[in-house]
């Protein structure tokens, strides 16, 4: 955790323009900045920085924030280690939060690890560009056998280890790095009888892998030899910075275009990541040496929901491709594959095709699930209906493991077109392998007791089905449909006028003759007229908004708009970005007719807007009880009726005082 004191020291320092310009070519208009979008594709400028407010925002697809989001944004990082980027380039000591003293010894293993990884980076480089033997082995076979450039190889850390067994462990011991550190990222092997070190790598050339933010945390090395008994890639070992099953070959050079492009490709080696790469096409991943992970799928899903999978058309790649799947399918994201032909990986596809075709290629041979099961299986299983039926069991497999309800469905139906079936034969299919696989689970992960609770749980939600249904929303509150529009327009006057004075005049409906001076803030009026009727906001953005006005003017006054505006939940910030930036779009119809000049007319619109909230939580109130009736009255409960419809009566009451008031503020 960095403290608080250092991040408004970062953010003090922090120069929008400054840090956007190191991305994005800015050019001036007026008080702003103007620029083609990074974060779409466009081709007349729609992005634009204010330096006066610290913000940017997207007119075309919407991004907006302050310089920590826009970091977090273009270089996919979490909210501190945005802060950190910034506190490096403004040259910011960063103080942290306290750490245990566990915490600290497990930091620093790890950061000693990542610089003696770095390190051999360096020297692995190093010995394949500048030394006789790298270049001779290692650089001719990049450069000859793989095609490489040298741009290609520079920007993925391609290196080369010597022949010799221990020249990297003395190269490092002779830099001051502890043996304790290169063996723990398994650079060196401890010799039996304790005589030192040896290298795992050596008469090889190396892929540095990375991780999400460019360190390196292993290694990939490959012989050059075809002698079958050698292994033909060595990797590091699992250690506490390489989890094999959390890393992607690639992903720190392919990040910001699978953003940007909606897509990952997905491919089987290093050497298919850094082809298709030197290619032009760089949103390309692998998952090198282990088969797909759910974990690695989680990590692309950061970036885009859509994955291809392109690998090898023989039996291998297709056994791949089918495990595939399934994976991603349960992560709730969209897959397709692509096979690529005639005894071609993407890495000799690559090769042998421009950038144009490549592309052309994936776009023409891309296939959904359904479509690349029936292809594989439809021709072998031709017309017995045996075959065919497991064809469809096979691909109602797959359906079955979507966690979307919707999307289940269309697969379901696309299948029973496919097959000329009845789509409720599939769907029958489908919520038959679901209830197995829900009751493998529950058996699985519970014990008697908790399925019960789990049980009774469920009969209790069924039994509310009906209602739940129509009134309440996914949080279980009432459905904020209703009070979103009013909700906004109240987060929107507090956040931008909390501290602007209301006075009303003579005649107006909140005119005191008692005491004609009174006055009140927008921030006042609105939470006193909040709470005389025990109301609180629905909707989860607009109600974390109010809360955190209420919790913060106090300390920010006139200030409160820049703490939203740098706010860590990203939300919060683009939301009352757009009030800053006046794209504030008035929802509730009743409102819009007299929009007014806004700071003018606070005392008229604000007691307005309060009004016309009330007026829509009274009608959610009625409809409520009206259906409340109605199930009273068919199990004939007669004391209930009575109890409701004289509920409904006073609300009514309610309802009617309120549109006359209403009457009375709009004229
Ligand atoms: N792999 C591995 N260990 C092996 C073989 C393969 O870790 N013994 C991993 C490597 O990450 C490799 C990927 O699996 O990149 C795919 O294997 P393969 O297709 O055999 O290697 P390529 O990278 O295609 O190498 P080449 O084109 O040189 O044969
Ligand atoms: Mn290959």
């Amino acid at each position: 955790m960095i403290n608080q004191e250092t991040i408004q020291k970062i953010l003090d320092a922090t120069q929008i323009v400054d840090v956007i310009g190191e991305f994005v070519s800015l050019r001036r208009r007026g008080a702003n900045y103007v620029a083609c979008c990074p974060f779409h594709d466009e081709k007349t400028p729609s992005f634009s920085v204010s330096p006066s407010k610290g913000i940017f925002k997207c007119f075309g697809c919407g991004k907006g924030g302050d310089a920590v989001h826009f970091i977090m944004e273009h270089e996919h990082l979490s909210y501190p280690e945005a802060l950190k980027w910034l506190a490096a380039k403004y040259h910011i000591d960063v103080v942290e939060k306290e750490e245990t003293a566990e915490e600290i010894a497990s930091r620093m293993k790890s950061e000693s690890m990542m610089l003696v990884n770095e390190f051999a980076a360096k020297y692995f480089a190093k010995t394949l560009l500048d030394t006789p033997e790298g270049r001779a082995v290692g650089l001719s076979y990049f450069r000859e056998k793989r095609r490489l450039r040298e741009d290609t190889i520079r920007l993925f850390g391609l290196g080369y280890s010597p022949a010799k067994r221990d020249s990297f462990a003395k190269e490092a011991i002779a830099n001051g790095y502890k043996p304790e550190f290169l063996t723990a990222t398994g650079l060196c092997i401890e010799k039996e009888n304790g005589g030192g070190l040896y290298d795992r790598f050596f008469e090889r050339v190396i892929f540095p892998i990375h991780s999400l933010s460019g360190r390196v945390i292993a290694f990939g090395g490959r012989t050059l030899k075809a002698d079958k008994t050698i292994a033909k890639y060595v990797n590091s070992p699992e250690s506490e910075i390489y989890l094999k099953r959390r890393s992607l070959y690639g992903i720190y050079f392919a990040k910001g275009e699978i953003s940007k492009k909606d897509k990952c490709l997905l491919v089987e080696g290093y050497l298919d990541v850094i082809s298709m790469h030197q290619a032009g096409i760089t949103n390309v991943v692998a998952s090198s040496g282990t088969s797909l992970t759910t974990e690695q799928i989680r990590l692309i899903r950061r970036f885009t929901s859509n994955i291809t999978i392109l690998y090898d058309g023989d039996s291998a790649g297709i056994k791949a491709s089918l495990r595939g799947i399934d994976l991603v399918l349960e992560e709730g994201m969209n897959v397709k594959i692509v096979l690529i032909p005639d005894g071609d990986d993407p890495d000799s596809f690559s090769m042998k095709h421009t950038r144009e075709e490549v592309e052309e290629f994936i776009s023409g041979h891309e296939q959904d699930f359904i479509d690349f099961k029936a292809s594989l299986l439809l021709e072998e299983a031709g017309d017995d209906p045996r075959k065919r039926a497991g064809l469809i069991n096979n691909i109602s497999t797959s359906i079955a493991v979507i966690p979307d309800a919707i999307a289940r469905s269309l697969y379901a139906e696309r299948c029973a077109a496919m097959f000329g079936i009845e789509p409720d034969l599939v769907f029958e299919r489908v919520r038959t392998l679901r209830e197995e696989k829900k009751a493998r689970e529950s058996t699985k992960a519970q014990s008697p007791a908790m399925s019960r609770t789990v049980q009774e749980t469920k009969a209790d939600e069924s039994r509310h089905e009906g209602r739940k249904e129509e009134t309440y929303g996914e949080d279980g509150l009432i459905n904020d449909r209703f009070f979103a529009p009013c909700e906004k327009e109240i987060a929107y006057y507090l956040v931008k006028f909390g501290d602007e004075k209301l006075k009303f005049p003579p005649g107006s409906v909140e005119y005191d003759p008692e005491n004609p001076d009174y006055t009140v803030t927008v921030a006042e009026y609105i939470k006193n007229s909040m709470s005389e009727d025990g109301l609180e906001m629905r909707n989860r953005l607009y109600s974390e908004i109010y809360d955190e006005y209420f919790r913060n003017a106090p300390v920010y006054g006139k200030e409160i708009i820049s703490y939203f505006l740098h706010h860590p939940n990203e939300n919060i910030a683009e939301e009352t970005l757009d009030y800053v930036y006046d794209r504030h779009v008035i929802t509730i119809k009743e409102f819009a007719d007299t929009v007014p000049d806004e700071t003018a007319t606070l005392s008229e619109t604000v007691p307005k807007l309060m009004c016309i909230y009330k007026s829509k939580v009274v009608d959610a109130m009625l409809r409520e009880i009206t259906e409340e009736i109605a199930s009273a009255q068919k199990e004939n409960d007669r004391e209930k009726i009575e109890g409701l419809t004289g509920k409904f009566m006073r609300i009514s009451g309610l309802k009617n005082y309120y549109s006359k008031l209403l009457k009375r503020l709009t004229i």
